[in-house]
């Protein structure tokens, strides 16, 4: 009896360990296949397969941030294109939704923005819901191929279920052509001062700002951007918004413009104003270009419409048109940036625009996977730390020249540089890995001016997800996004510290925790 009963017992827990292997086997290799590609981002956004380029519609609503995107659904580099869609609630752990917005008989679906219609001013809503609606551009390819210039108009679009499923007006489109080639990506938001819409959009060399009382009439104001700023290349994706001075009453307004090519490192890069805007135009004193990022992966970045409690929160697509098409993934192509909330500093006379990652990204970053160390003055220390290449790197120091360079067992380096003496900060990618499948990739060293940088230290925060590096200084005052594609991954740090009085100290190297 009792023998029978024991083998029982052990048949039943044989069993049950046999079932529970099976299971945690199944949630292993779920977990495994699930976002585990060879550079897939584990805390970035990207899209579960093909390509990805500008992020749009970028608004909250209802405890929900909306995700909209350039995507192409039937291939891994660009074509005709459709708003994909994600959603979350934090901004750190997205949840894919079905295409929003597929092209029809006006074109496909160029970049644009989305607005939380309160006053349902559209008079789209017809029982008290709120209409989401999306403001975008309309590019007719035929019109394009037959060489004229009228192909890019502005349509919208409307949800009445905060975004799951949408309409298009049938007064589409809502902004004709009168033959400008370059005539796209309006970002809308609710001017409070005049109780009306306000529309910023690019024509070729300059933006121009439109008005209207319920987004389906829209009517000139004024333009801004000619013989100003940065113009090496086409003007895309303007964002228009006030921001207040920190440690100030003082409000100014920002015009984010991005330009492709004319970056400071080449290709696509994103410059800003800091001026006025009248409600009808905008005017600004600046008269040097500025740069959001002067790494050369962060593009056509805008802001959130209607964050609850008045942050601007800036996201960009981590990636350049030099090469966005020939990057080494293979399901994928792109991910974005970690959102960064935005603020502007006054140094001097001069204002300066700054992104930090938001605090829900810091929230990411969990268990330490090194001591914190020091490197004296004329000291080199290297470190060996496994999951170096997921991680988030903090130090600080009064050192002028230092370097910190991350490495893999094949010898494959990213070397960060900081030469104050002569003004520059560099990043060096030219043996991160992969880098030959684009001339443009690898074939230099990128620069940036640290002039801004006043103070007596630096303070330095960086990302390293599985195919990206983004380098914060001084709390976002100089920052620099770059993609990389090591062949193995980066395990060891090691900090040159070539300042002959001052010390460095690595603060913190931590893991990032998978959002996926
Ligand atoms: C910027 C951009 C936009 C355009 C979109 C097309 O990267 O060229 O100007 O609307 O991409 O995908």
């Amino acid at each position: 009896m009792r023998t029978n009963f024991f083998f029982g017992v052990m048949l039943i827990l044989l069993v049950g360990c046999k079932e529970n292997k099976k299971e945690n086997t199944i949630e292993r290799n779920m977990e495994q296949g699930y976002y585990s590609e060879q550079y897939r981002p584990q805390f970035h956004f990207s899209p579960g397969a093909n390509w990805m380029n500008d992020p749009n519609g970028l608004v909250y609503h209802d405890g929900v941030y909306h995700l909209f995107y350039q995507y192409y659904p039937e291939d891994t580099v660009w074509g005709p294109m459709h708003w994909g869609h994600a959603v979350s609630k934090d901004l750190v752990h997205w949840e894919h939704k079905p295409i929003a917005l597929y092209p029809d008989g006006h074109g496909l679906i160029f970049s644009g923005s989305a607005v939380v219609d309160k006053h349902n001013t559209s008079g789209f809503a017809t029982n008290g819901e709120t209409p989401l609606v999306a403001i975008f551009t309309y590019h007719d390819m035929d019109g394009e191929k037959a060489g004229r210039t009228d192909f890019q108009t502005q349509g919208i679009a409307y949800s009445l279920d905060n975004g799951e499923t949408w309409t298009k007006y049938e007064g589409n489109p809502v902004i004709g052509n009168e033959g400008i080639k370059d005539f796209r990506d309006p970002k809308v938001f609710w001017h409070e001062a005049s109780q009306k819409w306000i529309l910023t959009l690019v024509a070729g060399d300059h933006a121009q700002f439109y008005t209207s009382p319920n987004l389906k009439d829209w009517a000139l104001l004024g333009e801004f951007g000619q013989g100003q700023g940065a113009h090496g290349g086409v003007w895309e994706c303007p964002d228009l918004f006030p921001l207040t001075v920190e440690g100030s009453d003082e409000t100014k307004w920002v015009l984010i413009i991005s330009i492709n090519p004319g970056a400071p490192n080449g290709g696509s890069g994103t410059q800003y104003f800091v001026g006025n805007f009248d409600g009808k135009t905008f005017t600004t004193e600046q008269t040097e270009p500025k740069w959001l990022d002067y790494g050369t992966d962060n593009y056509a970045g805008v802001t959130y419409n209607n964050i609850p409690n008045g942050d601007r929160i800036f996201i960009g697509w981590m990636s350049n048109w030099d090469y966005a098409r020939d990057t080494p993934t293979e399901k994928w192509r792109s991910s974005m940036t970690v959102p960064r909330k935005l603020a502007l500093k006054k140094i001097g006379s001069d204002y300066f625009l700054t992104n930090f990652p938001i605090d829900g990204i810091d929230g990411l970053a969990s268990s330490g996977l090194s001591k914190a160390w020091e490197v004296g003055p004329k000291e080199t220390t290297s470190r060996t730390i496994e999951g170096l290449n997921q991680s988030m790197v903090q130090l600080r120091t009064a050192s002028k020249d230092f370097s910190a360079t991350f490495q893999n067992a094949l010898g494959e380096t990213l070397v960060l540089t900081m030469d104050s003496e002569n003004n520059q900060f560099l990043v060096d990618r030219r043996k991160s890995g992969k880098v030959d499948f684009q001339k443009g990739f690898g074939n230099k060293i990128h620069w940036a001016p640290t002039e801004m940088l006043e103070g007596e230290t630096f303070d330095m925060k960086i990302l390293l997800d599985r195919s990206s590096v983004e380098i914060f200084i001084n709390g976002g005052l100089l920052v620099m996004t770059e993609q990389i594609f090591p062949n193995e991954p980066f395990n060891t740090l090691t900090v040159e510290n070539r300042d002959s009085k001052s010390s460095l100290t690595i603060d913190s190297v931590k893991k990032m925790e998978s959002v996926w």
